[in-house]
């Protein structure tokens, strides 16, 4: 068999969902992949406190792509997951790890993505226009943003009297920490299979 998909885990916030994929891989739910690498845009972020309270090895890397890609190979990552990643990533960065990247987004693709929908944005729009469900969605990272293949999608009501917070609180614990560390599963077994 195969050694583990190793995985490299993005981030630049509070690093919720990394969370979720730290939980997941401890309780066996990803048996195909190894978190082995923790990446921040930003020093200060709590989700590089996650990685160091998990005994992940994590640095940060600010604004410096050749520099992100040499951390990447020099750990041998096969599996990119951005989670809340705020940083636009180059061509050049996706064609090196084509179809080896993956996103998650806090709408139903199509609805409410592409450019400037990060933070509560999706959801403020999402309500604004009076949708009934959303939810989120982890796809694979192509040159557009948010446009990649869908992999996983789950929806969430919306109830009466929502606020964006509220709504935002739902749909990451109905939906994104369920799919994030389901979606790492897949790519990771899909790449250790490969
Ligand atoms: C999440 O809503 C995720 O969908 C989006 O950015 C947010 C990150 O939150 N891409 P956290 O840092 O994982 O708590």
């Amino acid at each position: 068999m195969r050694e583990k998909t190793k995985i490299a885990v993005l981030v630049s916030g509070g690093g919720t969902n990394l969370q979720a994929l730290l939980d997941a891989e401890k309780r066996g739910e990803i048996p195909d992949g190894e978190i082995v690498l923790v990446v921040g845009s930003r020093d200060g972020i709590y989700a590089l406190e996650r990685a160091e309270k998990a005994g992940v090895e994590h640095c940060v890397v600010h604004k410096d792509e050749p520099k992100l890609i040499e951390t990447l190979k020099e750990h041998g990552i096969q599996l990119v997951i951005l989670a809340g990643y705020l940083t636009i990533l180059s061509e050049k960065f996706i064609e090196t790890y084509r179809d080896r990247i993956i996103n998650i987004h806090p709408s139903l693709i199509p609805s409410f993505c592409g450019k400037g929908m990060y933070g509560l944005k999706p959801h403020e729009a999402c309500l604004a226009r009076g949708c009934k469900v959303t939810g989120a969605t982890v796809h694979l990272v192509n040159e557009i943003p948010d446009g990649g293949r869908i992999l996983l999608q789950k929806a969430v009501e919306i109830q009466p009297g929502d606020t964006p917070e509220i709504l935002q609180k739902r749909v990451m614990e109905q939906a994104e920490w369920k799919l994030l560390p389901a979606a790492a599963e897949m790519m990771a077994k899909e790449i250790r299979e490969s």
